[in-house]
């Protein structure tokens, strides 16, 4: 599979959807636009618990000093970068989906000073038509809407919302379904598109690149049955790529690098053609097919067209914590849930402002034996999301892994506190929050001069539901339950962000 065999194989398919979603069942029936999206039911209710997720309208935002709760450590110094949907409506039409809004990155900056604040949407040229227009001119990836512009291939409705990282001395702010989008890494301004080589114009690259502890990093794509691999050195050049056949269609969000692999779960997930036709948007096209088996791809690191598959009993994956291997056994763990529920019923209810129950996501472990071929499924109960390790320990064994967590006091399962698990003894360490705040993820940045796996601060954002603004939280991640050491409050809200990178000052 040549990258002209890959670009004919989702052109076609992009062409299939982009025309049936061009020409949606509503459009070929009443002839002209639907004023279905107007209706008022479909407008964002106000609702204090749920304002992170009214968006913004395309503004940038800033703040040179938050006020400070406790004390920043002295050792914490450097740029927590993250990345989420920022604009869920133009034009009196709302996104049905967290997932559909343009990317916003945002830095918060931890010096001698204090923490400052920056935040900018990403000029991606979706967001760039969209703001000058005062509609929305794409279809997104959980709202139908009839394109008003030429969908000439997946970077046409690239919302770069997703992740940031930074790498050789740029920001690249990531979406899963196509190119990376650079930004200054000071001033956060766009500088386009970010295309690795000729042959790799356009290709998906996921949001969730692992970087080991030399900086080198892997990555990979997936498009309509085929997924494409990366490697980069540390220094960012890009060592070797492949294109290849997947083992299903379905999305795959997140992945693992263990010593010697990549590792990759396909969830049951199938993409109902004639209800994109119909003119249904991707989310709700997609299938939770129960009885089939998740499609486990293990791609050796060292030569990506050595690969096996094994398969597992049906289960709905997003995240990654880690993985690692030790006499032939690969170690994998990850966060489960059952099905795509909260993917198709929750995520669209919280964007209307309706406050309800979301179903549980939990630890999950894999055991995968490579010389039987066998796995084995370990899960533990708590609720949760967002899982990240000490950088020092991303593929290779580690002990503890950091996620928010559901706890006490929780509303509606919302993530209203941090968790430390040990892996090796079970043992958890955890805080809550209470009832007032949702969090997000956090990140775990290690102290200066420091060697040991989790000697290091766990930093994070959250929202104060009573305040009505955003937050910065530093805790001790050897002492979660002690609480946080420092608070970072801006004057605003902010969109809750997905994911984020901790780059600390040299
Ligand atoms: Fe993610």
């Amino acid at each position: 599979m040549n990258r002209r065999h890959f670009l004919q194989s989702f052109g076609a398919a992009a062409a299939t959807a982009a025309t049936s979603v061009a020409v949606p069942a509503w459009a070929q029936q009443s002839g002209t636009e639907s004023t279905s999206y107007r209706r008022a039911p479909e407008m964002f209710k106000a609702n204090p618990r749920l304002t992170c997720l009214r968006g913004f309208q395309g503004q940038d935002i800033g703040c040179d000093g938050a006020w400070i709760e406790g004390k920043l450590p002295a050792d914490l110094r450097g740029d927590f970068y993250r990345n989420g949907p920022g604009v869920f409506e133009r034009g009196g039409q709302r996104y049905h989906h967290w997932f559909d809004g343009d990317g916003l990155v945002h830095a918060w900056r931890f010096g001698d000073k204090g923490v400052s604040h920056q935040a900018r949407f990403v000029r991606t040229k979706k967001f760039v038509a969209e703001q000058q227009a005062g509609e929305f001119l794409v279809p997104a990836f959980g709202t139908a809407i009839k394109p008003k512009i030429p969908l000439r291939s997946s970077d046409t409705m690239n919302t770069a919302n997703t992740n940031v990282i930074r790498m050789d001395g740029r920001l690249l702010a990531l979406w899963e379904g196509g190119s990376a989008h650079a930004m200054d890494t000071q001033n956060l301004e766009t500088q386009g598109i970010v295309n690795w080589a000729h042959e790799l114009a356009g290709m998906p690259f996921s949001a969730h690149p692992k970087m080991e502890a030399d900086g080198s990093l892997w990555n990979f794509g997936t498009m309509m049955g085929k997924i494409v691999l990366y490697h980069f050195s540390p220094q960012g050049k890009l060592l070797k790529h492949r294109i290849m056949n997947a083992p299903s269609t379905a999305m795959v969000h997140d992945f693992a690098i263990s010593q010697k692999h990549m590792i990759f779960l396909f969830s049951p997930i199938s993409l109902n053609m004639d209800a994109v036709r119909s003119g249904k948007s991707m989310v709700d096209a997609m299938e939770w097919k129960a009885k089939d088996s998740v499609k486990i791809m293990i791609v050796e690191k060292a030569d990506f067209s050595r690969f096996r598959i094994l398969e597992i009993p049906a289960l709905m994956v997003f995240h990654f914590g880690n993985a690692w291997e030790e006499n032939n056994v690969i170690h994998v763990d990850f966060v489960k849930s059952d099905n795509l529920d909260n993917f198709h019923t929750w995520m669209p209810k919280i964007m209307l402002g309706e406050d309800v129950v979301s179903e549980p996501s939990s630890p999950a472990f894999l055991q995968i034996d490579l010389n039987r071929n066998n796995v084995s499924l370990t899960e533990r109960s708590e609720n949760l999301e967002f899982p990240r390790v000490d950088p020092r320990v991303v593929g290779q064994r580690n002990r503890y892994i950091y996620y928010p967590i559901a706890v006490e006091n929780s509303t509606n399962n919302a993530l209203n506190g941090v968790i430390r698990l040990d892996v090796e003894s079970g043992k958890t360490d955890s805080f809550s929050f209470g009832a007032n705040c949702r969090l997000e993820e956090h990140v775990v940045v290690p102290k200066a001069g420091s060697t040991k796996e989790g000697d290091a601060w766990l930093v994070g954002v959250g929202f104060d539901i009573p305040r009505q603004t955003s937050f910065a939280s530093v805790f001790d991640a050897q002492n979660l339950a002690a609480g946080p050491v420092a608070l970072a409050h801006l004057p605003y809200w902010l969109p809750h962000c997905f994911h984020g990178n901790f780059y600390a000052s040299s």
